[in-house]
């Protein structure tokens, strides 16, 4: 169960006005057919393609020691997301080891990963929509020519899964030449939108996550309360607020909240317009950034995520358990940060479920584009991304080898 708070740590917003543009939004959203199909929670994946992703994570759970999954951005943020939010803090979870690689040029990472995997089996996942992204093919290109030497060939077609586009890219012909095991990315959904499709569900159900579960709090989700929410961020952006302080208590929901920062950030953050999301991890932060929240320059608000049940650690101390004095503190941070109008909005989950994770993945998806739509810019699209790629391409193109 999800439970929304707009209003106690919030300045009190008229948000009326916005009656019309949210109906033309609802109506957009729900007929515009340009990269619109995250909207419909039953086109991110048929039930044959559930069926084969579920099929396919039990082949891997049962197969490898190491899933190795390749990609970046919204190839790789969403599944890191919530594999992250489940993986015990301490000792091995069941299953292969998760690693994902693509989202640095680290050489030290990718030297000690190369050692790290020397004695192990792995199971390849590479994702990329476009088939062209310059970290994704470079590390696939590089793993693949150490697995090449590692396993036979026919070894090697039971280790390497594909997940791109049905027809284009070169990672499409690299399947169609090798036969190798390949899911399509739906053409229709561009990357941060697509953590509940085939990109993000398979390595979240290699995990033993239950991808079913997360689809059905998807589909629970109080579209309303999205869209009160993105008119609330667009009020306050109006009023001169820039950015936007995703806070959490719990640090095993660090990375979902790069996954959100992405989203918000790759949809609005266009046309020199957008609120910039920025992650605040407390109680940590307070002891740091708290003290701009609380005294400095009053641009920024707060969407605070929250999770009440946790654990039965109880402190005797004060006759509550920890989790209880986590909630407390949250609330009165948001009650101090209020005196510098540094407002809050309070986004609570009973318990870390992939239910409620897959609540919180759609409910954000539908603010995110709601807000797009009402800053008047593509919320699918990404031409800055797009901009540094080509010129990465060109310059290396100038180096690279036949
Ligand atoms: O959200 C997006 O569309 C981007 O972040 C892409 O996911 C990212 O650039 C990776 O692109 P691709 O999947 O084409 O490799």
């Amino acid at each position: 169960m999800i439970k929304f708070d707009f209003t106690t740590y919030m300045k009190s917003l008229n948000t009326k006005d916005y009656h019309t543009k949210i109906e033309e939004i609802k109506n957009k959203l729900e007929t515009e057919t340009d990269m619109n199909d995250w909207y419909d929670i039953d086109k991110c994946i048929s039930k044959e393609v559930l069926e084969d992703v579920i099929k396919t994570s039990k082949y891997i759970r049962k197969n490898c020691d190491v899933f190795l999954v390749i990609g970046v951005g919204g190839s790789s943020l969403g599944a890191r997301a919530i594999t992250d939010a489940f993986k015990p803090y301490f000792g091995k979870s069941d299953g292969p080891k998760i690693i994902f690689l693509g989202s640095s040029l680290s050489s030290t990472y990718l030297k000690e990963l190369l050692d790290y995997i020397a004695d192990k089996d792995v199971i390849v996942n590479v994702i990329s929509k476009s088939g062209t992204t310059f970290e994704t093919n470079l590390y696939f290109e590089y793993i693949y020519e150490v697995l090449k030497k590692k396993y036979s060939t026919e070894e090697l077609s039971k280790r390497i899964i594909v997940t791109t586009d049905a027809k284009s890219g070169k990672l499409r012909k690299l399947v169609n030449q090798k036969k190798y095991k390949a899911f399509d990315l739906p053409s229709n959904i561009g990357g941060r939108y697509s953590v509940l499709t085939v990109v993000g569900l398979l390595p979240i159900a290699v995990m033993g996550i239950d991808v079913k579960e997360m689809l059905e709090g998807a589909k629970a989700v109080d579209k309303e309360k999205a869209f009160e929410y993105a008119i609330i961020r667009d009020l306050l952006y109006k009023e001169g607020k820039l950015v936007e302080s995703f806070t959490i208590y719990e640090p095993k929901l660090e990375n979902f909240v790069e996954w959100i920062k992405q989203l918000f950030a790759e949809t609005q953050g266009k046309n020199n317009k957008g609120i910039l999301p920025v992650a605040t991890l407390n109680t940590g932060d307070l002891h740091s950034l708290g003290q701009f929240y609380q005294e400095g320059s009053n641009f920024l608000f707060e969407t605070v995520i929250n999770i009440e049940n946790s654990s039965d650690i109880y402190i005797n101390k004060y006759n509550l358990s920890l989790d209880k004095i986590n909630e407390i503190v949250a609330h009165q941070v948001a009650k101090s940060h209020v005196k510098n109008k540094t407002y809050s909005n309070f986004i609570s989950m009973d318990k870390l479920t992939p239910f409620n994770m897959g609540y919180l993945i759609y409910f954000f998806e539908v603010a995110a584009a709601t807000g797009g739509y009402l800053l008047n810019v593509n919320p699918f699209d990404q031409p800055g991304v797009n901009e540094y790629k080509n010129l990465v391409k060109e310059e290396l193109s100038r180096y690279e080898q036949n």
